[in-house]
């Protein structure tokens, strides 16, 4: 959601932080989500939705200019030495990396190494045009600064790969990984972006009221990428809640941005709101935010479950050794999915076309 909308919000409804606080807590026992996410497949072929064959470590915190770190960081990485693709992860307004964990957690365990700056502080709230910047400055970092971590903290023989580095951002974090794609930063990017994800991704709290720089153009297919490219949009991002403001309102969501991308697919987790992809338990201010937002009834987990496997999935594709196989499958048949999802796509992506014949 957007940064000025969301101060509007903040000084709205004070004194309910604590209470809220709790209210995020899963209370449904876990043998029911198991039972509800029983799928008519051969759960042998799909892997994805579960967690992979990596031990991962829990989130190493890197403080700011620890290993020349330009911003605080996370990284969550697999202890087995190897070379592990890197995804960047830029998160949303005022919600803290570490917010995120449960989904890093699920993505590095299918073999990749993930790196999520923390872009704010109390002091200091940055512009959209800084955190894409903040953003740049964290992927140039990688080259010569990530190995020292994996390196000093998780052990000898993990490492990066930065021929296969995407990124991705929820949010304004999503608008931000399609700003820096799309070449917007005054500070040049040394380092090559290989696939990018969205999502929800937010460009503002209306069409006329947007976060500079602009990123949407209403031009169908005018975003100038030459690389793979998913958006992953929630169901409910755009309802009213406490008839307030949508936090991923029409226009400047999710489905704006597929129809701006030249080729991409487009997955909508119908049944699940903005913020449902976060940890259970959040801090206070992502706990307030997602009381705001529009949510589902479902199990946050089922939805992590879900986006971190259509993550995987989709760089599996192009990064890994499946030949796009999941992605292939979800693509066609979106009811192999935990939870109700609508898939559309675009183009191909230079994946073999008899692959997308499938589709
Ligand atoms: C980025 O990709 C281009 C074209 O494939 C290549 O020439 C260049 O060396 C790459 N840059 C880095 C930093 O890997
Ligand atoms: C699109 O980007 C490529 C470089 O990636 C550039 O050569 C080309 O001029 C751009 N096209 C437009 C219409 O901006
Ligand atoms: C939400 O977005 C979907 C398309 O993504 C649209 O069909 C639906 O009408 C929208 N709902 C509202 C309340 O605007």
């Amino acid at each position: 959601m957007d940064a000025t909308l969301w101060v509007k919000l903040i000084v709205s409804i004070p004194g309910v932080l604590a209470i809220l606080y709790y209210s995020e807590a899963q209370i449904l026992p876990n043998f029911l989500e198991s039972s509800t996410s029983h799928k008519n497949y051969n759960s042998e072929d799909i892997t994805i939705f579960e967690n992979g064959k990596f031990e991962v470590t829990k989130p190493i915190e890197v403080e700011k200019s620890k290993f020349s770190a330009p911003e605080p960081l996370l990284v969550v990485s697999p202890y087995q030495p190897g070379l592990y693709p890197i995804l960047l992860f830029v998160h949303g307004t005022l919600i803290s990396n570490e917010d995120y964990s449960d989904l890093f957690q699920r993505i590095v365990s299918h073999g990749f190494i993930v790196v999520a700056p923390k872009l704010f502080s109390i002091f200091n709230f940055p512009s959209e045009e800084d955190e894409i910047e903040m953003v740049v400055s964290v992927a140039n970092w990688l080259p010569s600064n990530l190995q020292d971590v994996l390196h000093e903290r998780v052990g000898e023989g993990v490492e990066g790969d930065l021929n296969k580095l995407a990124i991705s951002g929820h949010s304004r974090g999503g608008k931000s990984a399609f700003g820096v794609t799309l070449g917007l930063s005054k500070t040049k990017l040394t380092v090559n972006i290989s696939a990018l994800i969205g999502v929800d991704p937010v460009a503002g709290s209306n069409k006329n009221d947007r976060t500079q720089p602009h990123v949407l153009t209403y031009v169908p297919n005018s975003f100038n990428l030459s690389i793979p490219v998913t958006i992953i949009g929630t169901g409910l991002g755009n309802q009213t809640n406490f008839l307030l403001p949508p936090c991923a309102p029409n226009y400047v969501n999710h489905q704006e941005f597929y129809v701006e991308c030249k080729e991409s697919s487009h997955f909508v987790i119908l049944k699940y709101g903005h913020m449902q992809m976060l940890n259970d338990y959040v801090d206070p201010i992502a706990s307030y935010v997602s009381l705001v937002c529009e949510s589902g009834d479902g199990l946050k987990s089922t939805m992590r479950r879900t986006v971190s496997g259509i993550m995987v999935a989709f760089l599996d594709a192009y990064f890994g050794d499946d030949g796009g196989r999941q992605y292939f499958a979800i693509l066609a048949n979106p009811s192999l999915t935990p939870t109700r999802v609508y898939v559309e796509k675009k183009g191909n992506f230079g994946l073999p076309r008899n692959h997308y014949a499938q589709v």
